[in-house]
């Protein structure tokens, strides 16, 4: 087990800058206020973290909408304090992915600034721009991923760019050699100061149709899988072959450097579609979002179909990514009635499945939604649905108001919860709950969700067997009766790991079973072992 990389054994938690630790009190966090808390996250037991963007940028899409990939946002530091961060990270043993956006720049990126003046000047190829059809009517029928066309008629060129995502967030053209060899050498300018990796942003949408040929039409109005919607297959826009090519490429580029870095890519498509970007697991992205947990039912029968799959489908040399939320998606503990009990459930799962799990700032908390109207939501997504009525987006399960899932941690009990000070106003207000959980407090409690994290943190680390191991799912009809089991061996110690999901006690037949670690009602006698509603565990047998 040792031999394996580290990017294979690792967990990951992901910091949303703006919303993590304000340093200097602007009510906006920063990176200089996540190197005061790289302490916390190793105590935790994280190994690896993942920031978002914090490069040069106007903000529209909070940072996902650069316009100096090698410039720092003023708000969040300077390049120092991102070399300081890189620094101080590896000081401690750990690892540093940086988000990578490669799709798009921002409309304020001097690139496309130059870019829209004239059809000829040295950087009037950068983006992709086409004529129209004709007085207002876009080059093809192309729908950008949150909905509308995505092409967006601009008068200086008397020509339309396309956007995959926000009109202001125009995609460059990666056709060109020179943008191409541009963004390799970003990757390398970050490489060099000794980031590890990279969190690649949709990277999916990379390259379109060379010959831009309309999407077929598709029955479903609702995005699905990010395969279809608004009325269109996404055959000519996303998942082209061109950029499975591009992960190989990076991979090469990654490989020059030692100690290893790597890629973990956001890509939405079928299974089979995935793949591909995972090649033979060794020479194109290193981990991909997988996205079942996130979606998930709280039942053992669709987790059991989701382990089935990932062991099925992502067998070793694959390593499933396990994720149940992030910055784009509602906070999960909310979705189960803020219930930390079925809370410790999910971690069990996520940390003890066999894959890397990436656990987003705030969920160690429990922390829950905001309850910004979107109305008077920042997120420009927010914004842009904010006509629609809370009934149709619950009746549509769409999430369109992430600033929900992005307001500030919660540190203590003062008034900002220690994300800023007392008297100074967050960028976002705090999740406006009766009582919001805090670290310091949870730190301080035994049972909390918190500690819970920990101690599966410290056993997955001191057990190759929990950690990168095969897993061995009971069959289906334990599943049935609401519990989800699996086992996971290697190196002489055999544990099985038993959740129940259901409001049920049950009990199962068991030999020779010790307790390692459990939350719930659990009871282990001769030959049974007894599982009262929504508890767990990990177990040590002697066979299997
Ligand atoms: C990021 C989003 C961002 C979008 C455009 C995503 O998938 O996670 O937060 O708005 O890409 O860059």
């Amino acid at each position: 087990m040792s031999q394996l990389p580290w990017w294979k054994t690792t967990a990951i938690y992901q910091i949303y800058p703006r919303s993590y630790n304000d340093s200097n009190s602007d009510g906006i966090g920063d990176i200089p206020g996540i190197i005061a808390k790289l302490d916390y996250i190793r105590d935790l037991g994280f190994e690896t973290i993942w920031v978002s963007p914090f490069f040069a940028s106007p903000q529209g899409d909070w940072g996902y909408d650069v316009s100096g990939y090698r410039e720092i946002a003023p708000e969040y530091g300077t390049l120092s304090d991102a070399e300081q961060l890189i620094e101080e990270v590896h000081q401690r043993g750990m690892k540093v992915l940086f988000d990578l956006v490669l799709n798009h720049t921002s409309d304020q990126h001097p690139w496309f600034i130059e870019s829209s003046v004239s059809k000829n000047n040295p950087k009037s190829d950068w983006y992709i721009w086409r004529d129209g059809k004709g007085p207002g009517r876009p080059p093809n029928n192309w729908k950008a991923l949150p909905g509308g066309s995505g092409w967006h008629y601009h008068p200086a060129r008397d020509q339309w760019y396309y956007a995959s995502f926000l009109p202001f967030q125009p995609d460059l053209n990666w056709r060109n050699p020179a943008v191409k060899q541009e963004m390799f050498r970003i990757a390398k300018f970050w490489l060099d100061k000794g980031v590890d990796g990279f969190r690649l942003d949709i990277f999916h949408v990379i390259y379109k149709d060379a010959e831009f040929r309309d999407n077929p039409f598709h029955w479903s109005y609702l995005p699905k899988d990010d395969e279809v919607g608004f009325f269109t297959e996404w055959k000519y826009t996303i998942n082209q072959p061109e950029t499975v090519r591009l992960a190989e490429e990076l991979r090469l580029q990654l490989d020059q450097f030692s100690p290893v870095r790597i890629m973990l890519g956001e890509i939405f498509g079928e299974d089979s579609q995935i793949k591909k970007y995972l090649g033979d697991g060794h020479n194109r992205m290193h981990l991909m979002f997988l996205w079942d947990l996130m979606d998930f039912q709280f039942s053992a029968k669709y987790f059991w179909k989701v382990l089935n799959k990932y062991e099925t489908t992502y067998p070793q040399p694959y390593t499933p990514v396990l994720v149940l939320g992030n910055h784009d998606s509602r906070r999960w503990i909310d979705r189960i009635g803020g219930d930390i009990q079925k809370a410790k459930l999910l971690v069990l799962l996520q940390l003890t499945a066999r894959g890397v799990p990436v656990v987003y700032y705030g969920e160690e908390i429990g922390l829950p939604e905001g309850q910004i109207a979107a109305r008077e939501s920042l997120d420009p997504i927010g914004q842009r649905y904010a006509w629609a009525p809370n009934w149709l987006l619950k009746a549509l399960n769409l999430y369109v108001n992430r600033d929900n899932c992005r307001t500030p941690m919660v540190w203590d009990s003062s008034a900002q919860g220690g994300f800023t000070q007392s008297n100074v106003q967050p960028w976002l207000p705090l999740s406006a709950h009766p009582k919001i959980a805090n670290a310091a407090d949870e730190d301080q409690d035994p049972d909390s969700l918190l500690n819970w994290y920990k101690s599966l943190l410290r056993l997955k680390r001191e057990f190759p067997a929990i950690n990168n191991a095969s897993l061995k799912l009971y069959p289906p009809e334990l599943a049935r009766k609401g519990i989800l089991g699996y086992s996971r061996q290697s190196d002489g110690w055999n544990f099985i790991i038993l959740i129940n999901f259901s409001s049920k006690q049950v009990v199962i037949p068991q030999n020779t079973i010790a307790e390692l670690l459990t939350t719930g009602y659990v009871e282990t006698t001769a030959g049974k072992i007894t599982l009262g509603k929504y508890s767990g565990g990990i177990f040590t047998v002697s066979s299997i």
